[in-house]
């Protein structure tokens, strides 16, 4: 029945819905939970009846905090192997493009990718997912983008689909087919553009596959005009549009995003102030990953702090990824954007949470803990929010609430 009160909570961190940076706090009271959505926070447990107890499974927070689930809405969860080697390779000093170049980066994975089976490719992700649920995350977005031809990108997409019906996580799929072009189409861009419009998009929005379409816009890759028509594309199919901006130039990919009313900007370490304000202007989030800055040793990272004084919306998301950041840990990125972004403890949650809702159009469902929501919440052993982006590296999640039920993800530490 997934009916369950959560009692003896120190304290309950719970964003506020429209406003960014504010969260509200509940000291000493219980959670109840009914059919997997919250039902209402009381005061403590004292007001709980002994009759509603009956019916209803008991956890006890031992006095230590509640949060929602983490929303990581940016990542590419499916591959087929490490790329720890270009990990070793930029820290001996090669960039990111120069190994690109070189036939890494994105077209290594494209390479291994392709040659497994959608079977290989379930099994190898599949401890992956949990890893992340130990790390308090309740939703991931789960990009495709690695397959780059119809059947590849179907492939990873059904991965994504078999791994949601089987796991506890919530997984939101996009189709990034327009991640990179293709060694095959080198000579023939317009080719593979008009294969991702005529085929592409419309088979994986007509299977719904996908509930959005990405584009990675960056000099070599995507242009600002291709991803118009890319997206715009997408949007006639019914698919939400993101896109990956600004992250290594700044190439006008964030004007595109406010143009096209997209959900999210994603990356934006170069960022314009005009794109800033087109986006604020459109309601477009800040989808913010300074994990890929830090982890491939870029000096820059987005303006948050410009964009939060302009009253822009943040999202904070690993963009967990064999080749920019290998990290399955909001929390740790929570700790990277504290150092590198100068955000506060509690615009840090709040991004990390509804921040990362509103990125992929959820907020009416997950991301804070309003009653009715999906009862995705987090018992953390922290008496302060600044715990956890203190607390680097480490895992302050002891029990993972998901849709009402305990996950089975940290219950093996337990025993
Ligand atoms: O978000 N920027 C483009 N895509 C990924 C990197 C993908 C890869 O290197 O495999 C990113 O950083
Ligand atoms: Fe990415």
């Amino acid at each position: 029945m997934n009916s369950l009160i959560i009692n003896n909570i120190g304290k309950l961190f719970n964003p506020k819905e429209n406003s960014f940076g504010k969260i509200d706090i509940i000291e000493n009271c219980s959670v109840i939970i009914k059919n997997g959505k919250i039902d209402e926070i009381v005061g403590n447990e004292i007001e709980i009846n002994a009759i509603r107890l009956e019916n209803y499974e008991v956890i006890d927070a031992e006095g230590m905090s509640v949060i929602p689930g983490f929303v990581d809405s940016h990542a590419h969860p499916i591959f087929a192997a490490l790329r720890d080697k270009e990990f070793e390779m930029m820290n001996a000093g090669m960039s990111y493009i120069d190994i690109a170049k070189a036939g890494g980066g994105i077209k290594n994975s494209v390479k291994k990718l392709r040659a497994m089976t959608e079977n290989e490719l379930y099994k190898v992700s599949l401890g992956r997912m949990k890893e992340f649920l130990k790390f308090g995350t309740t939703t991931l977005e789960a990009k495709s983008g690695y397959g780059l031809t119809l059947n590849d990108e179907i492939k990873m997409l059904k991965v994504i689909k078999r791994l949601n019906e089987t796991l506890e996580i919530d997984l939101i799929p996009t189709f990034l087919g327009a991640h990179d072009i293709p060694d095959e189409f080198k000579d023939d861009r317009e080719g593979y553009i008009s294969l991702l419009i005529n085929e592409m998009i419309p088979k994986i929005a007509e299977e719904k596959l996908a509930v959005a379409c990405d584009i990675f816009i960056e000099k070599n890759y995507f242009t600002v005009e291709e991803g118009r028509r890319i997206l715009t594309a997408a949007k006639e199919h019914g698919l939400e549009v993101k896109i990956h901006a600004d992250q290594l130039t700044c190439n006008g990919g964030s004007e595109l995003a406010a143009e096209l009313s997209a959900l999210s900007s994603d990356h934006l370490e170069y960022i314009s102030d005009k794109a800033i304000d087109d986006m604020i202007g459109k309601n477009v989030v800040f989808n913010l990953m300074p994990g890929a800055s830090f982890f491939i040793g870029m000096p820059d990272y987005p303006p948050a702090r410009k964009i939060i004084e302009k009253g822009g919306i943040i999202a904070l998301s690993t963009d967990f990824n064999p080749g920019t950041c290998y990290c399955y840990s909001l929390p740790f990125i929570m700790t990277i954007s504290a150092i590198y972004l100068h955000i506060t403890a509690e615009e840090l949650l709040w991004a990390a949470t509804l921040g990362g809702a509103k990125a992929l159009g959820l907020e009416k469902y997950i991301g804070s803990l309003g009653k009715g929501k999906k009862a995705d919440l987090l018992i953390m052993d922290i008496k302060e929010l600044s715990e956890i982006p203190y607390s680097m590296g480490m895992n302050l999640v002891r029990k993972v609430i998901k849709n009402g039920k305990i996950a089975e993800c940290l219950c093996s530490a337990e025993k």
